[in-house]
């Protein structure tokens, strides 16, 4: 067999989403194509220390009786080190030395939201010299933060609905004029903290009395808010965005979210908790103009943004047929079952052969400014 190409997995995280990212971690090592990758486990514990996880372990990931998988905090320290051209290194820490030394050619990080998805693991790479799959530091850090997401879409040309942005002190010193910028909007709005995900935090206003509670939960999270009209009776479109490999990006069939319940949005408890809140249309049926024209949106965003890699991109669609983007993902779900990889299944790709694109993507590419 030839030199197998190291991957380092990059998974858990000091963060909500730690036990969905052991669990992708698993799935991904289970998935990937072990003629071609050896994968070493380089794992983040819920405290936020970095260690190694052997391969085997890896892919031992998975729920077990309804419980997702953990990384304990018993194992040693471990850092990253510099390697050979486009590599690093990952050690552990015994006393004053060094032991258990990996290379890896390339990372692959499976985390998501701050400190994951925002650029911050990404910039260490960069630091490193190391490739990695997906997008760089400035399109992770603005496809994580609304308010620099939106007006980089704004700016280049892409539709978006109407937005304000609050900061903490505008919020506490400039009341009057904050209350009024977002009543300017109409109602209802829908008050997000600016670097979330999983909809936590984010609340449905119907009027101006409500939005005091709303502000106050999102500051819980954020202490920067975006305030954004409600889309009314839009369709929830979502596409899968491959990098275009020197083409164009690649885009995948159509999914869609629906939600049950009229007048519900796709809360945190429809995301994780409820089995019945949300229906997902992997692929959903679009009129073909429509479509065409939705899958121009998703690339333009992409391209937009900068991203790299992979973006799962989302759409509204109203009811007359205008074509809005709520958002880019710049990590997005990556278990065999989330819309990102089974939007590319029903579109061609395979589990599998997805990983192996990504990492031949990151392969691909120069390290440092491209
Ligand atoms: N402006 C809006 N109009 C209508 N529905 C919205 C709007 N913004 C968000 N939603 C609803 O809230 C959900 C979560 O919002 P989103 O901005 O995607 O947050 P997150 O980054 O946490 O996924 C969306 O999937 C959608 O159902
Ligand atoms: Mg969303």
């Amino acid at each position: 067999m030839a030199q197998r190409i190291r991957v380092g997995i990059v998974f858990g995280g000091a963060s909500s989403e730690h036990d969905v990212s052991c669990m992708t971690a698993g799935g991904v090592s289970r998935a990937i194509d072990a003629q071609r990758f050896e994968v070493i486990g380089i794992g983040i514990t819920p405290s936020g220390r970095w260690v190694q996880v052997a391969a085997d372990e890896l892919r031992d990931l998975r729920k077990q009786g309804g419980t997702l998988p953990r990384l304990s905090e018993s194992r040693p320290t471990a850092v990253l080190l510099p390697g050979q051209a486009g590599g690093a290194r990952v050690a552990t820490i015994e006393g004053d030395r060094l032991t258990d030394v990996h290379d890896f050619d390339v990372a692959f990080a499976l985390l998501h939201g701050p400190f994951g998805e925002d650029g911050t693991v990404q910039g260490l790479f960069e630091m490193l010299g190391l490739r990695y799959v997906g997008s760089g530091v400035a399109a992770s850090a603005n496809g994580m933060d609304k308010d620099l997401m939106k007006r980089h879409l704004a700016a280049s040309g892409l539709p978006g609905c109407r937005f304000v942005t609050v900061t903490a002190r505008q919020w506490s010193q400039q009341r009057e004029q904050s209350l009024a910028r977002i009543a300017g909007l109409g109602f209802p709005v829908f008050v997000k903290p600016a670097r979330g995900g999983s909809s936590v935090g984010i609340t449905k206003v119907d009027r101006v009395d409500d939005l005091e509670p709303a502000v106050l939960l999102a500051q819980k999270f954020d202490p920067k808010l975006v305030i954004e009209e409600g889309v009314a009776n839009a369709r929830e479109v979502e596409f899968a965005v491959l990098g275009g490999r020197g083409g164009p990006p690649r885009v995948s069939l159509p999914g869609e979210i629906v939600m049950r319940q009229a007048g519900a949005f796709y809360d945190f408890e429809a995301k994780y908790v409820s089995d019945d809140d949300a229906a997902l249309l992997v692929p959903t049926q679009m009129d073909e103009e429509l479509r065409q024209r939705s899958a121009d949106v998703a690339a333009r965003t992409f391209e937009a943004m900068g991203a790299e890699g992979l973006a799962r991109v989302d759409l509204f669609v109203t009811a007359d047929g205008r074509v809005l983007v709520n958002e880019i993902n710049t990590m997005p779900g990556f278990t065999h079952i989330s819309m990102f990889p089974s939007l590319w299944a029903v579109s061609g790709v395979g589990y599998t052969e997805l990983i192996s694109d990504l990492i031949d993507q990151a392969l691909e590419r120069p390290v440092g400014l491209r």
